[in-house]
């Protein structure tokens, strides 16, 4: 039995007693006792055979994810709840753990755990063993856990068939060296550009990651302030639009016909891409098709079907208006 404020360990074997404090579930403690209810209904609803799936994060609870993957289920008449759950950064391997065991099929992962992600599968596809990361995790049998990495394709459908810019032979600045680059940088190249740049605030990190492509003629790395040519796509993947902040890159990056990207999405323009536009840019656009981009091959993995993403876009686009 369950027995008040005891041990849901004793029933199943699975958690460990629940403290007060909620972190060993994983979950936030302002979300503690969502996360035993969700858990509790997950065990006994026997009737709800719907496939779950989330995405974790921290914070998440701005996330698009839940309405992306809903939009595709209606399109593609799969059944699936979808929603968005707050993991503790010190308890990750904890919360994944006890959503396998509650019944989820997948999860997305998001900021700050996708190299943790990465950390805690079994079996990693190629895309996600070059980034080091993992942003689609679908639970196995047993508590085998298998990785995938949508970002980069997600960017570059985007980028060839939303937006229709080519790469082909462009001169591609990425800024940024953390996650979110190492998960572009291998499928950017594969479009073919005549050069990849990669600047970061701090420059070692762009040297290892531009070292780790394996193309010393096409891939180079160099700081901020050192960037000198102008280039016809700036990739923007560092963490500074989530604090208002742009990157100090020289002004001189850009010209007239350059498009300026930025991997970070909001409601209004980011300050990377009212900066870009400021200077003139032919294009400034944010994240959003990215997104969409990478939920629709997840839920390809998951669910063996391709979602039109278009609408998705545009309803999200408006919604955003
Ligand atoms: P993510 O997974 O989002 O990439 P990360 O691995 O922490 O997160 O990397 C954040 C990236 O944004 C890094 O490239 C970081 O630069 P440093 O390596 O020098 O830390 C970059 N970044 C964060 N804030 C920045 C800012 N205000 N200006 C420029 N770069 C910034």
């Amino acid at each position: 039995m369950v027995q008040a404020g005891g041990s849901v360990a004793v029933l199943f074997g699975i958690l460990r007693p629940v403290p007060n404090s909620c972190r060993k579930l994983g979950y936030s403690p302002w979300r503690c006792s969502t996360a035993i209810r969700r858990l509790m209904t997950d065990l006994f609803d026997f009737k709800n055979r719907r496939l779950r799936f989330a995405v974790v994060g921290h914070p998440v609870m701005h996330s698009k994810s839940p309405q992306i993957h809903e939009a595709f289920a209606r399109q593609c008449n799969v059944s699936l709840s979808y929603e968005a759950i707050a993991l503790d950064p010190i308890a990750f391997e904890q919360g994944v753990r006890n959503l396998q065991a509650g019944g989820m099929a997948g999860l997305n992962v998001t900021l700050p755990f996708k190299e943790a992600a990465f950390g805690l599968c079994d079996e990693v596809s190629e895309r996600a063993r070059i980034a080091n990361a993992v942003n689609t995790l679908t639970f196995l049998g047993g508590d085998q856990l298998a990785g995938d990495n949508t970002d980069g394709i997600g960017l570059v459908r985007d980028l060839q068939q939303n937006l229709k810019i080519s790469c082909a032979d462009a001169r591609v600045l990425v800024v940024g060296a953390g996650g979110a680059a190492r998960g572009i940088v291998q499928p950017l190249l594969q479009t073919g550009p005549a050069r990849l740049v990669i600047t970061n605030r701090t420059a070692s990190r762009a040297r290892e990651l531009a070292g780790s492509m394996g193309s010393p003629d096409r891939v180079y790395s160099c700081a901020l302030d050192e960037v000198s040519d102008s280039f016809d796509l700036v990739i923007n993947a560092t963490a500074a639009s989530l604090s208002s902040e742009v990157p100090a890159l020289p002004e001189s990056v850009f010209h007239s016909q350059s498009h300026a990207y930025d991997l970070a999405y909001a409601d209004q323009p980011t300050a990377f891409m009212r900066w870009a536009l400021a200077l003139g840019v032919a294009q400034a656009v944010d994240g959003l098709g990215m997104l969409v981009e990478q939920a629709a091959e997840a839920f390809w993995i998951w669910h063996r079907q391709r979602p039109q993403t278009a609408p998705v876009i545009s309803a999200l686009r408006s919604g955003a208006r």
